[in-house]
């Protein structure tokens, strides 16, 4: 199982770490653009093995012939958003980016699997399959598992109970239209409405939307990469096991709920060829309302990358 990272930034490297860490993988390559940044990281992290007690190499270069034949492909390059900054604003620096990444990965390692994760999420996930041409159940966005995660923390810290007795899922896309599911969300096998008012599930919800800007705005410089590396790691786990969890990721919808043709965040199950079914949870008419909503805007707003590449 060889997994490849690109990107050494915050985020990628986070993953990098985590995933070798994880030791289900024979190799990890780490790959950008800036000289000596992955090689230096790859020696640091490996040097923590005998600490940490795993054995995964990590390979850190600049050239895509050392990823060549990965099996899974995580993509973290291109620009954080900085403070004020929405994740829209990183569109045209990063689908350059990107659509230079998935050339690179179409002709290097032709069968992976990929997770993009580079923002904006749902638009950079629909370049990268256009730009490759991988059919669209191997090439997903890493978002939902990340929202949701907010949205669990968020709920457990408003009740002062273990984050790991909250269950959540979050929808639609990495942005305004995020649609967090307040029907699905249960607290030690309790719905949430039996445990607060409508107005204080809406501001848990707008709290998770505004999640990743909150962090944003307290580091000044750079976004969020430990839960964000947490959710990509956790989804390449599933990949590369071919465990069928089943997940919040940005994927190719074909008609579920009512949508079609469209990159946005639904419950998929995730094994080794990537996304093997969308589920289709039982929504109350307002999310449903919300996700198609949020469906049309992702529509929109990947017509106009579609003209930049
Ligand atoms: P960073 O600035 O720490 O790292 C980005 C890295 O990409 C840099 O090392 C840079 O040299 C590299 N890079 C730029 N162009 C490249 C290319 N053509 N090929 C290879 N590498 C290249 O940023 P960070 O924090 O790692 O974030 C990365 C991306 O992930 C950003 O777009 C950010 O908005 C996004 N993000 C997405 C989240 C999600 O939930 N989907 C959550 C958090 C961040
Ligand atoms: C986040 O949600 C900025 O997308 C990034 O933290």
């Amino acid at each position: 199982m060889k997994i490849t990272v690109v990107g050494a930034g915050k985020y990628g490297s986070t993953t990098v770490q985590r995933v070798a860490q994880a030791g289900y993988a024979d190799e990890v390559v780490m790959t950008d653009i800036v000289e000596g940044l992955p090689q230096g990281l790859a020696l640091d992290m490996n040097q923590s093995r005998p600490l940490e007690r795993y054995t995964t190499k990590v390979v850190g270069t600049n050239d895509y012939a050392d990823t060549a034949g990965s099996d899974i492909v995580v993509v973290t390059a291109g620009k954080p958003r900085k403070p004020g900054m929405s994740r829209m604003d990183l569109l045209s620096d990063n689908a350059q980016i990107v659509g230079g990444v998935a050339k690179e990965i179409a002709s290097s390692s032709p069968d992976a699997v990929v997770i993009v994760v580079s923002n904006p999420l749902d638009e950079m996930t629909a370049l990268f399959q256009k730009v490759s041409g991988f059919p669209p159940e191997r090439v997903m966005g890493q978002a939902g598992m990340l929202d949701t995660a907010r949205f669990q923390d968020k709920v457990a810290e408003r009740l002062g109970v273990s984050p790991l007795a909250v269950e959540a899922i979050t929808l639609g896309s990495h942005g305004d239209t995020m649609v967090p599911v307040p029907s699905k969300v249960a607290v030690d096998g309790k719905p949430l409405r039996e445990l607060l008012s409508d107005d204080e599930i809406d501001q848990l919800v707008q709290a998770t939307r505004d999640g990743g800007a909150e962090v944003v705005a307290l580091l000044k410089t750079g976004s969020a990469y430990y839960a964000p590396s947490s959710a990509a790691a956790r989804m390449v786990e599933s990949i590369a096991k071919d465990e069928g969890a089943v997940m919040p990721v940005c994927a190719w919808v074909t008609g579920q709920y009512g949508i079609s043709d469209v990159y946005l965040g639904v419950p998929a199950k995730l094994t080794r060829g990537g996304v093997a079914e969308i589920v289709e949870l039982d929504l109350s008419d307002e999310e449903l309302a919300n996700l198609r909503e949020a469906a049309e805007a992702v529509r929109t707003k990947q017509a106009d990358v579609d003209s930049l590449v």
